[in-house]
């Protein structure tokens, strides 16, 4: 069965075909044929070594990826969420070792494996969960109410357009940055209001809302310099481990995706969401398994707007 690995960490390059034995789904799992896997900035640091602590590889290879799409091949035993073979799905996948999502077949928790939205490719598909539910935790830790206001940075990015499009849905008020380039895009998804990207945002966002915002979700990961965006009392949440206390009673809060593994609830609400045109799926381009290392390159040269994929 062939994967997309590492057997030691580095460049784009060291990114390889890999051969893995077939898995079979047990009671409570589900086995996904994978057509498509999105490329995370997470991946690129599983591959070039920066998470060797977290990751306990032995023995390689490490195969990469947070989001599988394709056709469910089987279902095991004592499986109730009504997912059938022959299934359209999308799955939400937390690495380890050699289970990751770039493999052409892989076996999930049932909860993990929800129905594509309808009328999407698998490569549409595979670009929802792991962002999606990202965004959909950022909201939840943020816990704002209707009418309330939320910065966004990164607004351009996979987590910052679903904060965007989450945030309107929830009945927020959005401001976000955009570089030239992107304020059409960040404009379309909903943003009420756009100002320019930079170290400035805090600043930009004061001369707009002078008391500062409710919420802020942090995509392009400000850190520090985001914080003076924030109303006191409000909530900032960060997506790569920063936080802060003691600061004009803001409750920061970290979102990590990972919390979400197996929520079938909220998946499938992004699925519907989907349907119903309150999420956007892009997509900057697509890549053969064997061109996988492209991808990841491209990935990490920044400003590609949408998802790469690689397909199996
Ligand atoms: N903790 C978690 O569970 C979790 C889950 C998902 C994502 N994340 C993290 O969330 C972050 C965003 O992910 P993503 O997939 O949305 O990435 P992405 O698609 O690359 O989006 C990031 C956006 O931020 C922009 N940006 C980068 N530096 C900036 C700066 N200094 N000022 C303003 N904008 C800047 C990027 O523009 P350019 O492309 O022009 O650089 C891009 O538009 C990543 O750090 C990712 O690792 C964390």
């Amino acid at each position: 069965m062939k994967a997309v690995g590492v057997n030691t960490y580095g460049g784009p390059e060291v990114l390889e075909i890999v051969d893995l034995p077939e898995e079979q789904a047990g009671p409570g799992e589900v086995r996904l044929r994978v057509f498509a896997a999105a490329v995370n900035p997470t991946d690129t640091l599983a591959r070039n070594g920066s998470r060797v602590e977290t990751q306990k590889i032995d023995p390689p290879p490490y195969v990469p990826g947070m989001d599988a799409a394709g056709i469910v091949d089987q279902v095991g035993p004592e499986v109730t969420t009504g997912i059938g073979v022959g299934d359209a799905a999308m799955a939400m996948v937390v690495p380890r070792g050699a289970h990751g999502a770039y493999r052409e077949s892989i076996v999930l928790k049932a909860s993990s494996v929800v129905p594509s939205p309808k009328g999407f490719t698998h490569v549409q598909a595979c670009s929802l969960p792991m962002n999606g539910l990202t965004a959909t935790l950022s909201l939840d830790l943020l816990n704002l109410t209707d009418g309330q206001v939320l910065a966004v940075t990164g607004g351009a990015g996979a987590y910052g357009g679903y904060m965007i499009e989450l945030g309107k849905h929830a009945g927020l008020t959005v401001i976000s940055d955009a570089s030239d380039a992107d304020r059409a895009l960040v404009e379309e998804l909903g943003a009420d209001i756009v100002v320019p990207r930079g170290d400035d945002f805090a600043q930009k966002v004061r001369e707009h809302f002078p008391n500062g915002v409710d919420g802020l979700a942090d995509g392009a990961v400000l850190n520090e310099l985001a914080i003076d965006a924030v109303s006191d009392g409000g909530a900032f949440t960060s997506v790569r481990g920063f936080s802060a206390s003691d600061i004009r009673n803001i409750n920061f809060t970290t979102t990590f995706v990972t919390t979400l593994d197996g929520d079938f609830a909220k998946l499938d609400t992004l699925r519907e969401h989907t349907e119903n045109g309150i999420v956007t799926l892009r997509i900057a381009g697509t890549y053969p398994a064997e061109n996988a290392s492209e991808a990841h390159a491209t990935l990490e040269a920044g400003g590609t707007r949408g998802r790469c994929v690689i397909t199996f």
